[in-house]
């Protein structure tokens, strides 16, 4: 069992919102690597950790048919069934459980995909070497994850480097890795898989615009946390929440976000 390793966000009502609001921003991104992969109608698709599920119902239109899943949360699961009882295209299998402890089906699937999941996950090599056994020969794996190491605000607080240190170790105290994008193809190499594609998305804001708002939604939402991460500590987590909130009365500021990395591979 892989119990141990708890989901870091959770599934709170507040999450789910985030999720949403996530995803109209990233949606579009998605749908461009969804066009390259060439997914289609008839295609057999396997999504793991949909959560508010905007790309399952997507894959689900363009296999025009139902698409699997494995999401650990029951709320996500419960509101994933309900939406797809909506669109006619019939009932994919659903695993509420974590990936490790799910028994896939081996030599199974087209495509399975993945957004912002694998940087949650300790052991990405055993986790990748599951998926590759559930693909069928030719099979394609997309995975969308951070490199996290671009964010930065500019002007840049002093204590952004401890703050960017906290970042990091927020996901490690699960094993996972924030800037697992950039590991990827490492370890697609490692379990056998060719890669096809790693194709970066860096998205910039000014205070007010959607790209602002969303990570500093998310930034300044888990500050409290972060601040318990050496070497971030209460009074520098202070001094960039200050920082953060100085800048964003001057529209010259910038954000720039943690970067996306689309990595594309296929079994052999
Ligand atoms: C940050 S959310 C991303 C949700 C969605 N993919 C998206 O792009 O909006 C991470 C999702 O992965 C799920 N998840 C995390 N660890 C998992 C695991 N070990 N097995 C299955 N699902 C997992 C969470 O429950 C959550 O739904």
């Amino acid at each position: 069992m892989s119990n141990e390793h708890e989901y870091l966000l959770g599934d709170s009502d507040h999450e789910t919102d985030r999720l949403r609001r996530q995803a109209r921003l990233w949606d579009p991104v998605t749908h461009a690597l969804f066009d390259r992969v060439g997914v289609g109608e008839g295609w057999r698709v396997l999504e793991i950790g949909p959560g508010a599920g905007s790309m399952h119902m997507e894959l689900r239109r363009r296999v025009s048919g139902p698409v699997d899943a494995v999401e650990q949360s029951p709320a996500f699961s419960r509101s994933l069934v309900a939406q797809t009882k909506q669109d006619g295209f019939g009932a994919g299998r659903i695993w509420t459980e974590k990936l490790l402890d799910v028994e896939l089906p081996s030599n199974t699937y087209d495509f399975i995909f993945l957004r912002w999941v694998f940087l949650f996950l300790h052991d990405p090599v055993a986790h990748l070497r599951k998926l590759k056994d559930a693909l069928k020969p030719g099979g394609k794996i997309a995975i969308q994850d951070y490199y996290r190491d671009t964010m930065a605000l500019v002007p840049l607080p002093p204590a952004w480097d401890a703050f960017k240190a906290a970042d990091r170790a927020f996901f490690a105290t699960q094993d996972a890795h924030a800037n697992i994008g950039a590991e990827l193809p490492r370890h697609f190499l490692e379990v056998g898989l060719d890669i096809m594609e790693i194709r970066p998305e860096i998205k910039t804001g000014h205070p007010g615009d959607d790209v602002w708002k969303w990570a500093t939604d998310y930034y300044l939402g888990v500050l409290d946390q972060y601040a318990q991460l050496p070497p971030l500590n209460a009074a520098l987590a202070a001094e960039i929440r200050a920082a953060w909130l100085a800048a964003q009365e001057n529209p010259a500021s910038l954000l720039i976000a943690p970067a996306v990395l689309d990595v594309v591979g296929r079994k052999t």
